[in-house]
């Protein structure tokens, strides 16, 4: 993953302050310390976010774009704001290019919708991989079904990494369009999206990043990665749920129709026809989510502060700890070994149900994720029906690890 400059933790990472961001980290869970280790499904949110998005709607709330009033254009002002934020942030050519969605599925379904589908006919062909999340697949699947199309897959090993060779072969001339996780949701394994990007743009195919589990670790420039489409959801870094956003490359948005039909989207409306807004509001139907557009471009702010290369180490550093001591505990299988992973311990217990742990583990304080992942193809690979799923955050520390690990131990003392 890339490394942006260090910021404040140049000296040393402040894990209890960090911590002490995050007012729900106080919390007990069951008469225990809470040890989150579910931030891959949803991250905490640290107190300046909870502030900002509280203060939006103590002192700005009102409708966006529309009114002269002094509340609608503070409203205006701070979703606007939000945009340059995330512009700034993704190091995107023009605030143009970035389109509040409702998080990373929606700005998927949206580039399925309005530049796939028209443009698919038999014959053609989307490309994805076999680590990709449900939200990957299934709006190319009912993009396929409507056109006539084929869904392509590139084919991973037993680490769970990407078989490059084979995702290479599968790149045709009928390949419209390539469309690949930055992060595995399920295993972690960081996906070698520039070698990708470069590949697929050798042979005029555009390429579209879900970076729902890559923007939290470690960001993304999206002119040095290069890709055409970019995607994700502001709760999986500490933001609000209900928000997200789509990158499109400028001329890619303008030749594509809008995808939803209703206010902010228009420019003006008759009967005898519609003229559309210009970007980015042609793919904003309806009110947006201003709270979350603000609550997203607080949560920014806040990575940046903590400097994402520090974040990053910080992860790395937990997610090594975690693995070696996880592979002392009797029958544990880790799922994905990947050489280059992002923050995710995925694995079994021999002998105990994923969602059986999952509940021993809640029982000591201990939040992780049990299940498929939204991600059935990966577990169908590996012959799973679930894995257990650690995954680590700014704010994790030593003694989350300890309490998992404990738990593990615990869990496999209760099925001995
Ligand atoms: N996609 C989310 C996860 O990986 C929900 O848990």
């Amino acid at each position: 993953m890339m490394a942006p400059a260090l910021a404040r933790t140049a000296v040393g990472y402040d894990t209890a302050s960090v911590r002490a961001d995050f007012p729900i980290l106080a919390r007990e869970v069951h008469g225990h310390r809470l040890a989150y280790l579910d931030s891959a499904a949803s991250a905490q949110r640290p107190r300046a976010v909870i502030e900002a998005v509280d203060h939006y709607e103590t002192h700005c709330h009102a409708n966006v774009h529309r009114g002269v009033h002094a509340l609608s254009q503070a409203a205006t002002d701070a979703f606007e704001g939000a945009r340059e934020r995330v512009r700034r942030f993704l190091n995107a050519r023009s605030a143009k290019e970035i389109i509040f969605t409702r998080g990373t599925t929606e700005a998927i379904n949206l580039v399925a919708h309005a530049w796939a589908r028209p443009r698919l006919g038999p014959g053609d062909e989307i490309l994805i991989t076999w680590l990709e999340h449900h939200a990957n697949i299934v709006p190319w699947q009912m993009a396929c079904a409507a056109t006539g199309a084929t869904l392509k897959v590139a084919p991973i090993d037993e680490r769970g990494e990407l078989r490059f060779d084979e995702f290479e072969a599968l790149l045709s001339p009928r390949t419209r369009l390539v469309a690949v996780a930055q992060v595995s949701n399920a295993l972690g394994t960081v996906l070698p999206v520039a070698r990708i990007v470069k590949a697929a743009h050798a042979r005029g195919v555009p390429v579209l990043l879900d970076g729902a589990q890559g923007v939290p670790h470690g960001g993304a420039d999206l002119q040095a990665l290069d890709c055409d489409f970019y995607a994700f959801s502001a709760h999986k870094l500490y933001g609000p749920t209900g928000i997200g956003v789509l990158y499109g490359r400028e001329a890619l948005l303008r030749e594509m129709p809008p995808w939803q039909g209703g206010g902010d989207m228009i420019l003006s409306v008759s009967f005898s026809g519609t003229t559309y807004n210009d970007l980015p509001w042609k793919f904003e139907a309806g009110t947006p989510n201003m709270s979350g557009a603000v609550g997203l471009a607080a949560a920014i702010d806040y990575l940046e502060d903590l400097g994402a290369a520090a974040v990053h180490a910080h992860e790395q550093r937990l997610l090594a700890q975690a693995t070696t001591a996880a592979l002392e505990v009797p029958g544990l299988r880790v799922i994905g070994t990947a050489a280059d992973k992002a923050a995710v311990l995925s694995f079994t217990i021999e002998g105990i149900h994923p969602h059986d742990l999952g509940t021993i583990l809640d029982s000591e304080g201990v939040a992780i994720r049990t299940g498929h992942h939204c991600a059935m193809p990966v577990m169908d690979f590996f012959g799973l029906p679930a894995t257990a799923r650690a995954s680590f955050a700014c704010y994790n520390d030593d003694a989350d690890v300890s309490q998992l690990i404990g738990a593990l131990h615990k869990a496999r003392e209760v099925f001995a």
